[in-house]
């Protein structure tokens, strides 16, 4: 077992609720990330600290950047939209009558899809969804039957999708048709019920590396490609929430955490909660897709 690495705190300015979703923006060279119950997008550039936020009505449980330079796609309260210039365009609004329910974590899959989750506020088991938004615009439902629908993401050929429904505590893999972005042959990818706290968000690196955020485990797990577990990132933290490689190089792992669910004592013994941080772990990132906007949607 390697020795954990430990991550440091960047943008000491930002302080957030319930963070998470981080996602790092190649074109633009900056750091995307969340604050879910405050409707907050936050745009940072990690070398100068200089950030920017826009705010939407109600939630957003994830960010991610399109193939139209500017516009943004996102998981809300509702649904699924575009930011476009500071405004929300809605692309789908299957939520809108469900106030119990909100959108959690996303991605976009190799061919430009929208692939995002749900959760019921109170997390009530079965009531979470994974709905998949295509270039066309059409909506689908991937799985239903979830609790806590959160970390996505694709092998580099698009074959194997990873995938955490958070109170299973185990991270699954699937077989994705990249043609038609189905899943199929879910299986475990690695049971995590050894490892403090419940599994969040996750990445994969360029060697085919899982790296998985523990919500309440103050750490960051990666589990090569054959599910074993090897470096483990310890933060001062414990509610660590999502994962993503960044930089220039992709080669910096930045960290979103949470204040979500701790005690005012924990509050106070964990003062840099809620803050984003960054670790270098000697593995390397992919440069996310771009969600292809629908056509026909504005502009
Ligand atoms: C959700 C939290 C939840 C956590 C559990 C997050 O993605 O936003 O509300 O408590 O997952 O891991
Ligand atoms: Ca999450």
């Amino acid at each position: 077992m390697v020795d954990p690495l430990l991550a440091q705190r960047v943008l000491p300015d930002v302080s957030l609720v319930h963070g998470e979703g981080v996602v790092w923006d190649a074109g633009r060279a900056r750091l995307l990330f969340v604050d879910i119950p405050e409707g907050r997008i936050l745009d940072a550039d990690v070398t100068t600290g200089e950030v920017r936020s826009v705010s939407v009505p109600g939630t957003v449980g994830a960010v991610h950047p399109c193939d139209e330079p500017g516009a943004l796609v996102i998981a809300d309260s509702d649904g699924i939209a575009l930011v476009r210039g500071g405004q929300v365009e809605r692309l789908s609004g299957f939520l809108a009558d469900r106030p119990d329910v909100r959108m959690n974590d996303a991605n976009v899959d190799p061919a430009g899809r929208y692939i995002a989750g749900s959760m019921a506020f109170g997390a009530t088991p079965g009531a979470a969804h994974l709905w998949r938004l295509d270039p066309d615009g059409g909506l689908h439902t991937l799985l239903d039957d979830l609790t806590i629908s959160n970390g996505i993401d694709w092998s580099a050929d698009g074959t194997r999708c990873f995938f955490v429904d958070s109170p299973t505590e185990r991270v699954d893999v699937f077989d994705y048709d990249l043609t038609t972005g189905t899943l199929s042959g879910r299986r475990t990818f690695a049971d995590t019920s050894a490892i403090p706290g419940i599994p969040d968000g996750l990445t994969l690196d360029a060697d085919g590396g899982v790296w998985v955020a523990f919500f309440g485990g103050s750490r960051i797990q990666r589990f090569a490609p054959d599910g074993s577990q090897d470096v483990t990132v310890e933060l001062p933290v414990s509610k660590v929430t999502s994962c993503c490689f960044g930089g220039p190089d992709l080669t910096e792992l930045y960290i979103s955490t949470s204040t979500e669910g701790l005690s005012s004592e924990e509050r106070a013994a964990q003062p840099d909660a809620g803050g984003v941080f960054r670790a270098v772990t000697g593995h390397r990132g992919r440069r996310g897709a771009l969600f292809a906007v629908p056509k026909g949607s504005g502009s």
